[in-house]
């Protein structure tokens, strides 16, 4: 296929050209405190142990009724774990902590501009929050137990409120990244079947107050013409009394939740006894088709997970300061910067705003301020720091004892540059390995208990056995240097359970090109496929090189090609349109879009911009292209099929190859004059 080849060559072709690096070593200092230093703890998790090997993770949790049975595989590849087992999540992030550490910080917000200075929640404001809040969800908004709802919000504390409340009900939420458009929005509430959204009105991006309830408005209207009518929608204030929205209320149908809070004062609401099965939340997720999939996570084996990967991973004590700096709007900020942190007792930062603003010393700033001890990013944002402030880091006073690097392949160099100049070559790092469909990480290193290889994420976690197929489905054994198609053997606690209402995509798309036998209910047989292309060194470790399918890794989050693409052809004047990956210094890739018009119409760089927006308006900035290339006519093999890799090459300035089998071989040089100059 035309489009696998396109990220499989662009993505491989920066990794395959790294040699094997060199090991670097976790201080004495970092293995003295460490929370895993147990050497046998892979035997524990070795697949002869699978999987009773997880209740330890299990047992991190307090549970209203224990399991009584730990996988349940009868309805393979849809597992049940810890079967028989009620828990509630909010009770295990919140009520629990109180009886120790009720005056501890839980949230340290931070908000973007400078002079408002910081938040720190404690577990009794949050347990006072949270419960007033899942108070009116319950009582004004008639939200129960299995009901959906999104949450379209940014990085506010009311967030993580939200979810927690949420949570509390056993009413399912559905966050989407507050930075989606308003049509974004509307195809998750749709799909999901929320009757109610929870939003905000406003918040910082780079120095700006921007207007969010806007895209509430859009988000409701265009799901009620796609049939799903939202009857309430939420508005959490960004200065509560204030209006930061020139955009209208809908009478009877907005209500700021400041004003119906006051119903609540006061009020507690008894934690939902949830199966340890049921759905927590939904999480969209792009795939190889136009529509995104809505990722099921369950109750028990998700919290265990994340709770578990959190103590022995993130290295988190609940005395330390721990800073994810994702966006709760993605998996990594549900998994480590809400539920995994908070099941255990941490301190989580959460802040608004955009790393480098106003200066490219304000991460080190909050990390000096708060005493900040564990950090947590992407590449992308790595490589955006180091290239405004190399020597920024220096001039302020904190030290991480651990740092996180998540979401893309991350380059030796930039690695070195973390390791050296923001972890003063003492801080243990761990590169993490995972997907929005995994929930915690699949490989990285245990941090005091292996070493570091830069580039390289490290063995499968313990109790993840990964395996590398080729596309016979023969397994590539470790060592050899080859790429093949990464796969999990095993299912684990904080796997997904399906995609929302679609249990045939599920199972077609993660399971079906490796499952030995359809029919089976022994997990066996149903091998995880990732949809990542790897090596596994001859020493266990994986270095991921990129999708096999048509998705573009943009600043660590995947945006399906076939989503902008659909996105594009909204304006009437384009016929065909195609999106390739471009290489990119900060975000690892870019987005460029290529579009052939319909007859009569003429190429502008006004139509250009209208074709950027349009794109803008349907997904979000996030997916704006760098260029819109309007072309004379596609690449296209004889039977008609767009050549996405001739365009990704003459885009990178790379060889294209031979092109004289295309239908219209000479539209090649044509493009390439018109790209290059
Ligand atoms: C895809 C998943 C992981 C949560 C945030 C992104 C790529 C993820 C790494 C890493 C190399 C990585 C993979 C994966 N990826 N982590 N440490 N090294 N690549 O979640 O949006 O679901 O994206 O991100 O290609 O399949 P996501």
């Amino acid at each position: 296929m035309a489009e696998k080849e396109v990220v499989e060559t662009s993505e491989a072709q920066i990794a395959v050209h790294w040699g094997e690096e060199e090991y670097y070593y976790p201080s004495p200092k970092f293995i003295a405190q460490a929370n895993m230093t147990d050497e046998e703890v892979y035997d524990r998790f070795s697949l002869d142990n699978f999987p009773n090997c997880f209740k330890e993770y299990a047992d991190l949790l307090d549970w209203y009724e224990y399991w009584d049975e730990i996988l349940d595989s009868s309805d393979a590849p849809c597992y049940k774990w810890f079967k028989g087992g009620k828990i509630n999540a909010s009770y295990n992030c919140i009520d629990r902590h109180l009886a120790e550490y009720k005056n501890k910080t839980a949230i340290h917000f931070v908000p973007e501009p400078l002079e408002e200075g910081y938040q720190h929640i404690t577990f009794q404001e949050l347990y006072v929050r949270v419960n007033e809040f899942a108070a009116l969800l319950r009582d004004f908004a008639g939200l129960k137990r299995g009901d959906r709802v999104t949450l379209h919000m940014p990085m506010i504390p009311e967030l993580p409120i939200t979810m927690l409340a949420c949570a509390r009900l056993g009413v399912i939420h559905s966050q989407v990244f507050g930075g989606f458009s308003g049509r974004a929005c509307a195809d998750r509430i749709v799909d999901s079947g929320s009757r109610v959204l929870i939003t905000a009105d406003a918040y910082y991006r780079s120095g700006t107050l921007l207007d969010h309830k806007q895209n509430a408005d859009i988000a409701v209207d265009l799901a009620g013409k796609d049939g799903q009518t939202v009857d309430k929608v939420l508005i959490w204030q960004r200065y509560t009394g204030k209006a930061s929205s020139p955009t209208p209320m809908v009478d009877g149908r907005d209500f700021f939740v400041n004003e119906e809070l006051q119903n609540f004062y006061g009020a507690r609401v008894e934690p939902e006894k949830m199966n340890a099965e049921d759905p927590l939340f939904l999480m969209y997720t792009s795939g190889t088709t136009g529509k995104p999939k809505g990722c099921q996570h369950g109750t028990g084996g998700y919290l265990a997970y994340t709770a578990g990967t959190s103590k022995y991973v993130q290295d988190i004590h609940p005395t330390d300061v721990y800073w994810c700096m994702a966006d709760i709007g993605w998996i990594t900020g549900h998994s480590y910067i809400v539920y995994g942190p908070l099941a255990i007792a941490a301190s989580t930062v959460v802040y608004e705003g955009v790393p480098t603003y106003p200066d490219a010393g304000r991460a080190w700033r909050i990390a000096q301020d708060l005493d900040v001890n564990i950090f947590h990013t992407a590449p992308t944002a790595i490589r955006a720091l180091r290239k405004i402030g190399p020597d920024e880091p220096a001039k302020y006073n904190y030290e991480f004892k651990h740092m996180t690097t998540v979401g893309e392949p991350i380059e030796p160099e930039v690695w070195k540059w973390y390791h050296k100049a923001v972890g003063q070559g003492k801080a243990a790092i761990v590169d993490t390995w995972w997907q929005t469909e995994t929930g915690g990480f699949l490989c990285s290193t245990l941090p005091a208990l292996q070493p570091m290889k830069p580039g390289s994420a490290g063995p499968g976690m313990p109790g993840i056995h990964p395996i590398l197929y080729d596309d016979e489905g023969n397994e590539v054994p470790p060592g050899t240097g080859k790429a093949a198609n990464i796969c999990i053997q095993n299912p684990w606690p904080g796997m997904f359970q399906t995609i929302w209402g679609d249990r045939d995509r599920f199972v077609d798309t993660y399971f079906a090109r490796y499952c030995k036998d359809p029919k089976s209910t022994k997990w066996q047989d149903w091998p995880y496929m990732t949809g990542d292309a790897a090596v596994i060194a001859e020493d266990g470790y994986v270095r991921i090189l990129g999708r096999i399918d048509d998705v573009i890794n943009v600043s660590g989050h995947r945006l399906g090609t076939k989503e902008i693409e659909s996105a594009s052809l909204v304006v009437e004047e384009v016929a065909e349109a195609a999106v390739i990956p471009v290489n990119h210094e900060i975000k690892g890739k870019e987005v460029e879009l290529y579009v052939a018009l319909k007859p009569g119409f003429e190429a502008s760089d006004a139509l250009a911009k209208k074709i950027s927006d349009a794109v803008c308006d349907e997904i979000g900035k996030i997916a704006k292209p760098r260029m819109v290339w309007i072309v004379k006519d596609m690449p296209k093999t004889r039977s008609g099929k767009i050549m996405r890799r001739v365009l990704a090459s003459i885009s990178n300035n790379q060889d294209e190859g031979d092109v004289t089998t295309l239908a219209n071989p000479e539209i090649v040089a044509e493009i390439k004059k018109q790209v290059q100059g």
